[in-house]
């Protein structure tokens, strides 16, 4: 089955000359979308498919090497059983879709813990992992079952067995350690964390890593974000002063 495409009208002379290497989006507002024009929220998270396919697609040919998407949060099983069967479904047939990325030298990373998903999933995301390991043209990172909470608790414990089988001390624990042992392990920390639908928060996505991103909301709702949207954002972007307490 083909990929779904968007109409796609954005140029690339729209776009500023210094871009981030790390783009994160949070795909918020599917949901709603669906409620504004009368449908079950699944047709919502269906049509956020297709903007998730289209920003990959479009970030891949700008050239950003990073980006992260909050596909599942380990927060939103608390949602109603169909949705989440529907969400499910959708990343399954998702995941049996992705040839264009491997084609196109895309390197696919999975974070978050897989173990709650079911078994077919956590296979071809460790099949797919394994396959585009090669390929260095773009890290597609998409978060699943994940929580920067979690992450970080599941990196406390890989840590204290170190320290416990005596490979590191207590004292010798530093910043680096910790980021070694994320999901996002090697991935370099978030510049740009866009989030649409209007909501202000981070909703415990990449809480660690974000610690110096920088931030760009909008109220456009996931599944009408656009090439456009991203280049606004890249420009607002490019016009900031980042100064990491510097001066
Ligand atoms: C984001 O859209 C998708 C997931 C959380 C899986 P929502 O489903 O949260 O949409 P709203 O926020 O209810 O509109
Ligand atoms: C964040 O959106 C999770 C994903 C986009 C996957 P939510 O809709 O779950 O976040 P809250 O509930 O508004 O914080
Ligand atoms: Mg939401």
């Amino acid at each position: 089955m083909a990929l779904p495409f968007k109409k796609k009208t954005a140029t690339k002379t729209e776009l500023p000359e210094k871009l981030p290497e790390h783009v994160a989006f949070i795909m918020d507002g599917n949901g709603r979308w669906a409620k504004k024009r009368g449908m079950p929220r699944k047709f919502g998270h269906r049509e956020g498919a297709k903007t998730f396919h289209d920003m990959t697609r479009y970030c891949r040919s700008i050239g950003i090497k990073n980006i992260s998407f909050y596909v599942f949060s380990t927060e939103n099983w608390k949602r109603p059983k169909e949705e989440i069967d529907a969400i499910m479904n959708l990343l399954w047939e998702y995941l049996n879709d992705c040839d264009e990325y491997l084609e196109q030298e895309v390197r696919m990373i999975f974070i978050g813990d897989k173990t709650r998903l079911p078994e077919k999933i956590q296979k071809r995301m460790i099949e797919l992992e394994e396959d585009s390991k090669k390929y260095n043209k773009m890290n597609l990172i998409l978060a699943i079952n994940y929580g920067g909470r979690d992450e970080i608790a599941h990196a406390a414990k890989l840590i204290a067995q170190e320290v416990k089988s005596g490979n590191i001390s207590p004292d010798e624990i530093t910043e680096d350690i910790i980021s070694d042992n994320l999901y996002t392990k090697g991935i370099p920390d978030v510049d740009l964390m866009i989030r649409p639908s209007g909501e202000l928060r981070l909703s415990n996505f990449l809480i660690w890593q974000c610690a110096y991103a920088e931030y760009y909301f909008t109220d456009i709702l996931w599944p009408d974000f656009s090439r456009e949207e991203l280049n606004k954002a890249l420009v607002d972007f490019s016009e900031r002063g980042r100064r990491f307490g510097g001066v």
